[in-house]
């Protein structure tokens, strides 16, 4: 592995470096194993701690296959599938290796007794497999997590319509939480070349996922002037829907749970906040009843940000908590889209509010490739910035998870994979000069 870092550390490496230098037969990983899948049975979720439940271990190195790359991982980040993951919630992982595994030869490479988790990277192309073409040895890239098979033609308009369509690191193994990293070469983009290896390991997959649910013709199609109600504002989804609603001309209504989160809403540009902590909303009195005049005192609070007007899209993932509440304050015939479930995936909503008044539910998930493509994009053309506030080391992905899982973080957490230190691999400083602190605006606080 020393001589893989050194390649990469070392500013004269070629192509050939790289295609030359000798693997390992193992490598460190973040894992689940298999035989832990019930570790957790009758806890409730929050008392399930993915520091119990994530190793790091010593993997050996897969086989590379056609349309494959194999990469050195400088960095990655904790996305909210790396604690559904852990916490085995609301399914264990290991069914969908089984059932990739059962696709052929190639795939059950992936069905083993541990699962590499990890849906983000930022690092080095080491080899790539055959009939590739587009990237080589060296090449400094960053992974999003799509990964299909195209064999089918309904993939072929809109790449997430594949039927074997599944994300990296979650529904595949051999994920970026680790020293090297197995991907499909149609998941590479170029890195950011302004930022650090762990700042642009950071966007990757929620980057890609608020683009399409908010920005793209497949999810709202926002447009100039939209009013957008963002719920978590300042988390991994919202800091990059806050920035898209900015960026594009709309104005996002930031929804945070405490005065840091509301100043960082604020450090984006974004000036309609709403702490939901502070105003104390209930949108249910009890397990089975919300309660209305709760998401009118909601939908009140956000006319009074917007002089008067409703919200023409909500960006929506807390699910079952907040649904309700969501369908209500969207005017008429506003697009309530949704990617998520995190607080329980059985919505209720009053559907009078839906159908009378000609509202929209969209439903999101992740993104194609060229979606994934313009969303990097536009973090390389530093118009869109990452959000890390945090890095840990691989051996403490446990805890960066458990931060997550618990909600107190801020926008995205990363992880250093190979890279020994933070603020390695930028190739543009110029370029970052003129971004540092919108760059840095996470870390600050
Ligand atoms: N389908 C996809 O492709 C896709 C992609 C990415 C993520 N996701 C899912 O989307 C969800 C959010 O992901 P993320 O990365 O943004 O997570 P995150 O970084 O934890 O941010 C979510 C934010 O939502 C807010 N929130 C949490 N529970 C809430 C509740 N009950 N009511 C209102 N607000 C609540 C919190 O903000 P405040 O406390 O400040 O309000 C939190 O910071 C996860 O379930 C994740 O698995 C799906």
């Amino acid at each position: 592995m020393k001589e893989i870092l050194d390649a990469i550390l070392s500013s004269d490496s070629t192509s050939a470096d790289f295609a030359n230098v000798k693997l390992p037969e193992s490598y460190r990983a973040v894992t689940l194993h298999k035989d832990e899948e019930q570790m957790f049975a009758g806890l409730a979720s929050r008392d399930k701690d993915p520091r119990r439940s994530l190793h790091l271990d010593d993997v050996p190195l897969p086989e590379l296959g056609p349309g494959e790359a194999l990469v050195a991982v400088m960095a990655s980040a904790v996305n909210y599938n790396t604690v559904w993951s852990s916490i085995f919630e609301p399914v264990s992982t290991f069914g969908f290796l089984e059932r990739y595994g059962r696709l052929s030869p190639l795939t059950k490479r992936h069905d083993l007794p541990y699962h590499v988790l990890g849906s983000d990277l930022a690092g080095v192309v080491l080899r790539t497999g055959a009939g590739v073409n587009a990237w080589k040895p060296g090449d400094e890239v960053v992974a999003h997590c799509l990964s299909v098979e195209l064999e089918s033609s309904d993939g072929h308009n809109d790449t997430m319509m594949d039927p074997e369509q599944r994300i990296w690191g979650f529904e595949t193994n051999f994920g970026g939480l680790a020293q090297l990293a197995l991907v499909k070469t149609n998941q590479l983009m170029p890195k950011p070349a302004h930022l650090t290896w762990e700042e642009a390991a950071s966007p990757g997959l929620v980057n890609s996922t608020a683009y399409r649910q908010l920005v793209s013709r497949n999810g709202a199609g926002m447009k100039q002037g939209d009013n957008v109600l963002i719920w978590g504002a300042s988390g991994g989804l919202g800091s990059y829907a806050t920035q898209y609603a900015l960026a594009g001309g709309a104005t996002p209504v930031c929804v945070v749970s405490s005065p840091e989160k509301a100043d960082i809403c604020r450090a984006m540009g974004a000036e309609a906040i709403i702490d939901r902590s502070a105003e104390g909303y209930k949108f249910w009195k009890d397990e089975q009843n919300q309660d209305p005049r709760e998401w009118k005192r909601f939908g009140g609070r956000i006319r009074e940000l917007t002089g008067g007007e409703d919200v023409d899209i909500v960006f929506e993932h807390p699910g079952r908590e907040t649904f309700g509440a969501s369908v209500y304050v969207t005017r008429k015939g506003g697009t309530i889209v949704t990617c998520a479930s995190t607080s329980g995936y059985m919505h209720q909503y009053d559907n009078r509010y839906l159908w009378m008044s000609l509202k929209r539910i969209v439903g999101s998930h992740f993104a194609n490739y060229r979606e994934a493509w313009e969303a990097n994009r536009l973090v390389a053309k530093g118009k869109i910035h990452p959000t890390l506030s945090k890095v840990y080391t691989l051996e403490q992905t446990g805890q960066a998870s458990l931060d997550v899982h618990q909600n107190r973080h801020q926008g995205k957490v990363g992880v250093l994979c190979l890279a020994p230190e933070e603020g390695l691999g930028v190739r543009d400083a110029e370029l970052r000069a003129e971004h540092l602190p919108a760059i840095n605006r996470f870390r600050d606080i």
